[in-house]
């Protein structure tokens, strides 16, 4: 695509000179001999990427119509041109909100390079923007079959008050997504949403996490850092995956948790905090407390506010919806080109059962956007995603050799918990429980697609 320069200078053979220049290097350019003329095109024309404009103009001056073509549009770039030795007006520009400035003579060079400069940077800012607008779409829960409408509701409900909450659900149903929410739609969304991983977390690193520490509290502690708990001060602190701590991290969580109040690491001053605390996990945790895993006192902290977020197999009626969301998503794969689904697709997908819910269809959605040739997804295009088990099941035992039964089994298992797991191999292997080298073995040797 070609940008569009206008030139604004009095004379002309430096507007013709520049014209000459920018062409060459493949601009479109736009002349105009005063401001007056340059804020009359500016007013009428769209798609004007970035103004040289010259100070010294008859009429009303560079500076002045600088203000001006900034009251209209903030973000259009402009540069200024000025005569040899004039930094003081130069400077007065740069505050009124000019990019930059170039010196009169003109190094053509120079000005080239300021100009690529300043699209590229024009044109960040638009990604940007785009990027933020999406990200708060993405925050957006999809959906809408009687389960999704309950969360929606019970989210609306909640949000507002300080409650605690614990978010229960299986890997990738969207856990996250509705902390995200919470925060959102509460009186704390002007503050920070803090979150932290609790499974991530090397158990000897969790206080100085948490709390922070002081300089020189432990070798490596080179600088003081703020823990999580300080950063949320007055806003919400989301951890993850809080079925999966240890139980000496589950008693010093809960120590805070209880108080509020907690001293950095190698520090003597007590901190207060205000933070609400919304959690998260994708293990049974009454379970958890029965086998001795988890802490019952913590559960009773956390679990003021349960919020149970559905596995996709039981709402398969937004299958068509989410396909949707993500094929838009991931739209920017196919040159920015939506492809769309046929019914036949859609209703392949939905016999499928979603053992990695919203993530794998997700995935799986991404992946179709990049394989499939057309801008059409038909039902043939969808990969195998595991029929039916019992016929599975059945098929296994009609081969006549173990050692086939036994691969073809694998590969189906080690694919679901890949799936599962989002393709990371290290997490699939400590689920499954094989060394991670020997999974990638089995991986290749099984000819599975990761
Ligand atoms: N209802 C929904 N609408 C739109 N996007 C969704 C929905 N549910 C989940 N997603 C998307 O699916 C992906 C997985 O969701 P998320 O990370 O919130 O799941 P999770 O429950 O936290 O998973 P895990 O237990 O593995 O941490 C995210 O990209 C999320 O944006
Ligand atoms: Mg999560």
């Amino acid at each position: 695509m070609k940008h569009t320069v206008l030139i604004v200078d009095d004379e002309e053979s430096i507007r013709f000179s520049l014209q000459g220049v920018l062409e060459d290097e493949g601009f479109n350019t736009i002349l105009a001999a005063t401001g007056e003329e340059a804020l009359k095109i500016l007013a009428g024309k769209e798609g004007i990427d970035i103004i040289l404009l010259d100070i010294w103009l008859p009429g009303r001056d560079g500076l002045d119509v600088l203000k001006d073509i900034k009251r209209n549009d903030s973000r259009l770039p402009v540069i200024i041109m000025t005569g040899h030795g004039n930094i003081e007006i130069a400077v007065k520009a740069t505050r009124l909100g000019a990019l930059d400035f170039i010196e009169k003579p003109l190094d053509l060079n120079k000005l080239i390079i300021t100009i690529d400069n300043a699209i590229y940077m024009k044109e960040l800012e638009e990604e940007n923007a785009l990027l933020r607008r999406s990200a708060k779409k993405d925050s957006e829960l999809i959906g809408n079959s009687p389960a999704i409408k309950k969360l929606r509701q019970e989210i609306k409900l909640v949000a507002p008050s300080d409650a605690w909450v614990l978010i229960l659900g299986e890997n990738g149903t969207g856990k996250e997504l509705v902390a995200r929410m919470l925060h959102n739609a509460s009186k704390r969304s002007n503050n920070a949403l803090i979150e932290m991983n609790c499974a991530a977390i090397p158990e000897e690193l969790i206080e100085s996490e948490l709390f922070g520490h002081e300089k020189g509290a432990f070798t490596g502690a080179t600088e003081r850092r703020r823990g999580k708990f300080d950063l949320a001060n007055k806003g919400s602190l989301f951890l993850d995956e809080i079925g999966d701590m240890s139980l000496s991290t589950q008693a010093k969580i809960l120590r805070i948790l209880q108080e509020q109040r907690f001293e950095r690491v190698g520090g003597n001053q007590t901190i207060e905090v205000d933070v609400r605390v919304i959690t998260a996990t994708n293990k049974d945790l009454e379970r958890e407390i029965k086998e001795g895993r988890f802490r019952q006192d913590l559960y009773y902290r956390l679990n003021v506010i349960p919020i149970v977020v559905p596995p996709l197999r039981q709402r398969k009626e937004d299958i068509p919806e989410l396909a949707d969301h993500f094929l838009k998503l991931f739209a920017p794969l196919n040159n920015g080109k939506k492809k769309t689904i046929t019914e036949g697709a859609i209703k392949r997908l939905s016999q499928h059962n979603w053992p990695g819910n919203v993530r794998e269809l997700k995935n799986i959605i991404e992946r179709l956007v990049i394989m499939t040739p057309g801008d059409t997804i038909t039902a043939d295009e969808i990969p195998l995603l595991g029929p039916e088990v019992s016929s599975e099941i059945d098929e296994l035992f009609d081969m006549a050799l173990l050692k086939d039964a036994r691969s073809k089994f694998e590969k189906r298992f080690i694919t679901k918990k890949l799936v599962e797991c989002g393709y990371n191999i290290s997490k699939t292997a400590e689920l499954i429980g094989v060394e991670r080298s020997n999974l990638h073995r089995k991986i290749k040797s099984l000819g599975i697609d990761a």
